[in-house]
């Protein structure tokens, strides 16, 4: 595959499915050449690179757990071969366990931590070495880290972790002219946030915000896009994308 020097590259974790899913095939309409990082759906990894290349974007499949810092290096190893470099990192690889915090398992808590928070500490330091000036840090927090509902302690507790790395890294990062914010969705239909969840409670959390309605993941990729490309001026932000949550 050949790539023209001034075409922008973006990883995208978590590309597979849902908001990432999504967000890669929105960049790539945006000219993005992307790399769809996935952990086990290989299927729907490669459903996603046909979308884009269906469209006459560009597009490859790299799996790898986003924990994993060797793993996650051959996935810049391989974006750098196939397209020149790295511009963008999206990373919206993540986890969900709800439970009380009495009940919580704590096996599902481990795995929340190594995806959500050791994933984004590998992911971002993979992205702060590797990206070209100029570039972009997209980390994924949550609006319920500020709603603080019952069953999220875990994931919140992950989730905060991702706030506070995103904050600091902005700083270190800033001399080289790469921005690094996190999107903090609300409810938005996804595997992630619908899988477990009655009818009932789906209504009521899509009723918590003034439009009544679960965000869509072209809600989130709007924003993903735009730090991507024109927000230069946004950096070290957590912006929570919700329709309205206060
Ligand atoms: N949906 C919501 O309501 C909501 C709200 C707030 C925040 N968020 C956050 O937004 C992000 C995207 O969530 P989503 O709703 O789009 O989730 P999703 O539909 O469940 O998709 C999750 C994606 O992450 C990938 N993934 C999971 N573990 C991974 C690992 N260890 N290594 C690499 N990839 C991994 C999955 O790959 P496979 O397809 O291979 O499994 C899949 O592509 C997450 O960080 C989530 O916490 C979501």
């Amino acid at each position: 595959m050949t790539t023209s020097t001034d075409t922008r590259v973006a990883i995208v974790t978590g590309g597979s499915r849902g908001i990432g899913r999504e967000s890669a095939e929105r960049l790539a309409a945006d000219g993005f050449a992307i790399v769809i990082n996935y952990a086990g759906n290989k299927t729907e990894a490669d459903a996603a690179v046909e979308a884009i290349t269906k469209n006459g974007g560009q597009a490859v499949a790299a799996q790898a757990d986003v924990a994993d810092e060797v793993a996650m290096a051959t996935v810049f190893d391989l974006a750098e071969q196939t397209f020149g470099g790295v511009d963008v990192v999206v990373h919206a690889a993540g986890i969900m366990h709800l439970a009380p915090l009495v009940e919580q398992d704590l096996a599902d808590f481990d795995r929340m931590v190594r995806t959500n928070l050791r994933g984004t500490y590998v992911v971002d330091q993979q992205a702060g070495r590797r990206l070209r000036t100029g570039g972009a840090i997209i980390n994924f927090s949550t609006s319920v880290v500020g709603l603080k509902l019952p069953t999220y302690t875990a994931y919140n507790a992950t989730k905060g972790a991702v706030e506070a790395i995103t904050g600091i890294l902005a700083k270190e990062l800033g001399h080289r002219d790469i921005t690094v914010n996190a999107v903090a969705p609300g409810p938005t239909a996804t595997a992630l946030f619908l899988d477990g969840k009655d009818d009932d409670l789906i209504a009521r959390m899509a009723a918590q915000n003034p439009r009544g309605r679960l965000g869509s993941p072209a809600d989130i990729s709007e924003v993903v896009s735009f730090l991507a490309g024109p927000g230069r001026w946004v950096n070290g932000q957590v912006i929570r994308v919700n329709g309205g949550i206060i």
